[in-house]
């Protein structure tokens, strides 16, 4: 597609976010719909990211959070949870490459513990090969809790004896998986669900959301650039007053 037709299609907008957080839901009722099992949803999930990172460099986004698998949910049927940990696994084999050539500098925010050590160096090593991409950064929140990072965050601080009277705001998002990242913008939830679900709780204290009821897998450039229009009109006032 050529310049003309994509700025004629999505004109500039007059203001765009630093950071766009994605909860990226309803995978599971997309395949219900087709009489797929879940984990084909999943997939088509996955499938969906190239794209969306794609737009998210066309339309100006330099920081996208992509919530991939929550700390809650390991509360799913074991097979469905090993599905996920495999589709991620394969995920890695197949896009890092293409990623990486694209400029795409990929990082982890969550709790690698758990995992294999197999799953956890493959992660870590997607992540020290794009480290120097400038394109484009996507945090992947994979056994990502906001309540959990917070915890993380406050038990690194205690082990640091840092004096309680410097603990301030600024200290503790150093302390977060997203530090040096400014606080995300706007959050982006897909399936029509209105809650946050413990994703970027202290860095979302004035992000914008935007609910839209197209599912995951069929969340496209379109959707994303109608998220970000919406997020251009809000009038974000911090507790102030906009004259
Ligand atoms: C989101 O899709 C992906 C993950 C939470 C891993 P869901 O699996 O939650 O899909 P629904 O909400 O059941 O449709
Ligand atoms: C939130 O979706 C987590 C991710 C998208 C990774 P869920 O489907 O797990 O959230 P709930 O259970 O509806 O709150
Ligand atoms: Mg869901």
């Amino acid at each position: 597609m050529s310049h003309a037709q994509e700025s004629t299609q999505y004109p500039p907008l007059p203001a765009l976010p630093a950071h766009v957080g994605i909860i990226m839901d309803g995978n599971g009722r997309w395949a219900r719909k087709r009489g797929l099992p879940r984990l084909a949803g999943h997939r088509a999930g996955v499938e969906n990211l190239r794209q969306v990172l794609r737009s998210a460099v066309e339309l100006g986004v330099p920081i996208v959070t992509l919530y991939a698998f929550s700390t809650e949910n390991w509360h799913r049927p074991p097979d469905e949870v090993r599905g996920l940990l495999r589709i991620l696994n394969d995920a890695l084999d197949k896009e890092v490459g293409e990623l990486h050539k694209n400029g795409v500098q990929l990082r982890h925010l969550g709790d690698l513990s758990p995992l294999s050590p197999h799953l956890k160096a493959r992660i870590q090593d997607a992540v020290a090969l794009t480290r120097d991409n400038d394109r484009i950064i996507a945090n992947i929140a994979f056994n990502y809790g906001g309540r959990q990072e917070i915890v993380a965050a406050v038990r690194r601080i205690v082990r640091q004896n840092i004096p309680p009277d410097t603990i301030d705001e600024a200290l503790i998002s150093d302390h977060l998986y997203t530090a040096g990242q400014p606080d995300v913008d706007l959050v982006i939830r897909t399936s029509g669900e209105m809650r946050v679900s413990n994703f970027m709780i202290w860095q979302g204290a004035y992000a914008e959301y935007y609910m839209t009821p197209k599912l995951w897998p069929d969340f496209d450039k379109d959707e994303f650039y109608r998220a970000l229009e919406a997020f251009s009109q809000r009038d974000r006032r911090y507790g102030g007053l906009n004259s």
